[in-house]
């Protein structure tokens, strides 16, 4: 279809032929529950148009052309992210059950439009043509997300902003925010301050790989840090909200918490004062099981659901060596005092915890799959990272789950062989096609159990990514890929189909100044 290049691919086009021109005299119709989405229109509009687009609850003249935009009780069996969008000379018609179809509609618009309209800047000449066609689109998965680490390298605000644009550009609804880890906090807690003035700090970091056997690692001799105020976390959640992205915040227990633990060694094993981390990896230093330290963790997710209207929260569970709790003969006398057979259940005792509170609150907990070992928490929904067979024994078992392997969603890896031509990445291999041809409901899965899969969601940890340039470049095309595979209904699925639409797409990234990596 010429010069129709629309990612994700919706689930029916259908040419009807003719254009609709859109010149600096279009404006938006809408009114009620649809005027949220038109203001957004014409926000988006108003860089490459050189002014805002007049927004009104009614065409002043029956045949003036508009954009029109309403909200369409009726359409209820689209789902509440689906729309209908049809085109004809004289206007622009979109129309969903509720606000986020529209929104989506919307983005469809965008991408109809010529790639100028993504520039910062006037265009030269402003008469852009559009299709006519009719369009029903609704997604396949109800979690399309993407996952960002901005504790191994602090990532700032406008790029934050710049990130949530692109997911809502793919139609992606979830951004996760991983805020804490070994080598940095990056959120501000009242209660406790000192997760910032130490945790969100750093000496230095390391420099190159981590190799295999290898002992001895360089630094670069460069503080780095960070963090994000409460103000400035409520502010990233609003604008997300009006992208209708939902920001799942991620606060790491009981592994992944050095940061934590250097700003107070009591949370430790060791009682011994250690620094925030400036090497990766895995580290042994993790959050002891006291009383002390669930309730500490408990204040901090008090501070989190304060800050994120999200149900679902996330507790990270991954990654935690059971070496200081086996030394620790107070975690062992934990262990006994529970009646509990080993550490796994240790852990699994903690994570039980917090699902606890958090539905106690009316939150739902979501881990890393290790949160399986020792026995699953009653809430908890899985994140299934080391393969899907976390997310199978999960959703076999009737819990919710995201699916997040590895193989397919890491976007740190490589996305060539020819290493030698990439920046130093983290290792693994995971070209874009792969990423195409990730199908998130796994063989496996019982078939009424397949409703348990909520979607999929793309990893970008940053040890290899020390700024938002960078990030870019490992991030894209493979997110716009992955857009698909969270959207798109399997059998509209088509790689090399995907890449001709993929060139138009580069161009709006272009426009959007994204710094990609280029196509082989
Ligand atoms: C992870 O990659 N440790 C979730």
């Amino acid at each position: 279809m010429k010069n129709i290049s629309i990612i994700p691919q919706p689930v029916k086009i259908e040419l009807t032929g003719g254009e609709f021109l859109f010149t600096p005299e279009t404006s938006i119709v809408a009114a009620g529950d649809a005027a949220g989405v038109a203001a957004y229109l014409a926000e988006v509009l108003q860089p490459a148009l050189g002014h805002k687009s007049v927004i009104s609850p009614a065409a002043a003249k029956p045949d003036q052309p508009v954009i029109h935009l309403s909200i369409d009780s009726e359409l209820s069996r689209l789902g509440k992210e689906g729309y209908l969008l049809s085109i004809n000379p004289q206007q622009v018609d979109i129309k969903a059950p509720a606000p986020a179809g529209l929104f989506y509609g919307v983005q469809t618009l965008r991408q109809l439009l010529p790639p100028e309209i993504f520039a910062d800047k006037p265009a030269e000449t402003i008469t852009w043509s559009v299709p006519c066609l009719e369009i029903e689109d609704y997604p396949r998965f109800g979690w399309r997300g993407a996952m960002l680490d901005v504790c191994r390298h602090f990532m700032p605000l406008e790029f934050i902003y710049k990130f949530i644009d692109l997911l809502a550009l793919h139609k992606m609804n979830s951004f996760h925010w991983h805020l804490t880890e070994d080598q940095g906090w990056r959120i501000e807690i009242k209660k406790y301050p000192k997760l910032t003035e130490v945790g969100a700090w750093r000496r230095e970091t390391m420099v190159g790989r981590l190799e295999w056997g290898q002992t001895e690692f360089k630094f670069d001799g460069i503080p780095h840090g960070g963090f994000y105020s409460q103000d400035q976390i409520r502010q990233v959640v609003d604008y997300a909200k009006s992208r209708f992205i939902n920001v799942l915040p991620e606060i790491e227990m009981p592994g992944h918490s050095q940061a934590a633990i250097a700003s107070y060694p009591e949370l430790g094993n060791t009682g011994k004062q250690i620094e925030v981390s400036c090497g990766w990896g895995i580290h042994e230093d993790v959050f002891n099981v006291e009383e002390s330290t669930i309730l500490f963790l408990q204040d901090v997710l008090t501070e989190v659901m304060e800050l994120f209207p999200s149900t679902f929260i996330h507790v990270g569970g991954d990654e935690c060596p059971k070496t200081h709790w086996k030394n620790s003969p107070a975690a062992q006398k934990r262990m006994k005092d529970l009646g509990l057979k080993d550490e796994d259940e240790l852990q699994s005792y903690f994570i039980r915890r917090m699902d606890t509170f958090l539905t106690a609150h009316g939150r739902r907990l979501v881990g890393w799959d290790e949160i399986l070992e020792g026995g699953l928490a009653p809430g908890a929904t899985v994140m299934s990272w080391r393969g899907e067979e976390g997310g199978i024994t999960a959703a076999n078992a009737d819990h919710d789950v995201v699916m997040a392997p590895t193989q397919y969603t890491y976007l740190d890896y490589y996305q060539s062989q020819d290493t030698d031509k990439e920046p130093l990445a983290i290792g693994g291999f995971l070209p874009l096609e792969r990423v195409y041809q990730y199908d998130p409901v796994p063989q496996g899965i019982q078939p009424d159990k397949v409703k348990h899969v909520l979607g999929t969601q793309a990893q970008l940890w940053t040890e290899y990514m020390p700024n938002p340039a960078h990030v870019e470049y490992m991030a894209f095309p493979r997110l716009s890929a992955l857009s698909e595979v969270a959207w798109t209904p399997l059998d509209r699925k088509d790689y090399s189909q995907f890449i001709q639409r993929l060139r138009a797409h580069l161009s709006r990234l272009d426009a959007l100044k994204v710094n990609y990596r280029k196509l082989d």
